[in-house]
């Protein structure tokens, strides 16, 4: 491992120690609706979590990795939901804390977690069918990202990915300068247009959605109107986000992608697509 990727790994795990504390605090069972919301996904078109759950789930799979999968939130909501489900997480901190819920939530014989650097994950290549990669790959260097993804899948087997973007630069340039606190670890950045072009060289791009336009707002809500403002916002931004060329102002994309045939050509991907 070179020096660069060393630094990088060493602060994403201090950042994720205060991490894991707080979410160690906030240790709770999943809410019976909420996984009743996972297992129906209904808002999938106005809500991203929903969104991202529907693409895993789309074809049954038998075994999922989470990767980069934080303290296991998802990983322990998808195993209540039947699924087996591996996570990957370079946080030793964090992934304590994943295995604590998955003792909580009691799914222990289906989920299970290694601390790892997911480019270097001590696993057999092919063993997933479903990889998801939710606010991960903005951590990594994108083609050490895809070289793991690429790894990791079966032949045909499929990512979903929920990343933060942003296409355009005056908003990534205003993002950097607004006084919001962004809570972000020193490596983490939003993927931009020719990232999420080379995910579609890579792999081949089944479905695409953008979320997150006016969702923005939500942050400068009082605490007492975010619920409502949330779901204004978040069906107010689907309206929006039908109109061309909108989603290039667009905060968060989810992507369904197939592990492409050696022998497939690369693929064009349109950025318009929502
Ligand atoms: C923003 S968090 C997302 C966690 C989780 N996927 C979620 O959505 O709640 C990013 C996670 O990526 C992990 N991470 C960053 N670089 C990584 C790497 N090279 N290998 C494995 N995990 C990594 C961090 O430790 C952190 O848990």
């Amino acid at each position: 491992m070179n020096e660069a990727t060393n630094e990088r790994l060493q602060n994403e795990v201090e950042f994720h120690a205060s991490v894991a504390h707080r979410e160690r605090e906030a240790l709770m069972k999943t809410p019976e609706d909420l996984v009743e919301r996972y297992r129906t996904c209904k808002r999938w078109r106005t809500h991203y979590p929903e969104c991202v759950v529907r693409l895993l789930t789309l074809q049954k799979p038998q075994n999922i990795c989470d990767f980069g999968c934080g303290s296991g939130e998802m990983a322990c909501r998808l195993g209540l939901l039947g699924y087996r489900v591996t996570g990957i997480d370079v946080s030793p901190d964090l992934i304590k804390v994943a295995r604590a819920r998955a003792v909580l939530e009691g799914v222990t014989e289906r989920v299970q977690f290694i601390v790892a650097d997911a480019a270097a994950a001590p696993l057999i290549d092919g063993t997933f069918d479903v990889v998801l990669a939710m606010s991960v790959v903005h951590h990594m260097p994108a083609e050490e990202a895809f070289d793991a993804l690429e790894r990791l899948l079966r032949p045909g087997g499929r990512i979903a990915f929920l990343e933060p973007v942003a296409y355009s630069r005056t908003l990534q340039w205003m993002r950097n300068r607004t006084p919001v606190e962004k809570d972000v670890s020193p490596d983490e950045r939003q993927l931009n247009a020719e990232e999420i072009r080379l995910l579609g060289k890579r792999f081949v791009i089944e479905e695409m959605y953008h979320f997150h336009l006016l969702a923005r707002l939500r942050r400068l809500l009082p605490e007492a109107l975010s619920g409502l403002g949330e779901r204004v916002l978040s069906h107010l931004d689907h309206a929006l986000l039908q109109i061309p060329g909108f989603s290039h102002f667009a905060g968060v994309v989810a992507i369904l992608a197939r592990k492409r045939d050696c022998s497939s050509s690369p693929h064009r991907v349109s950025l318009a697509a929502t």
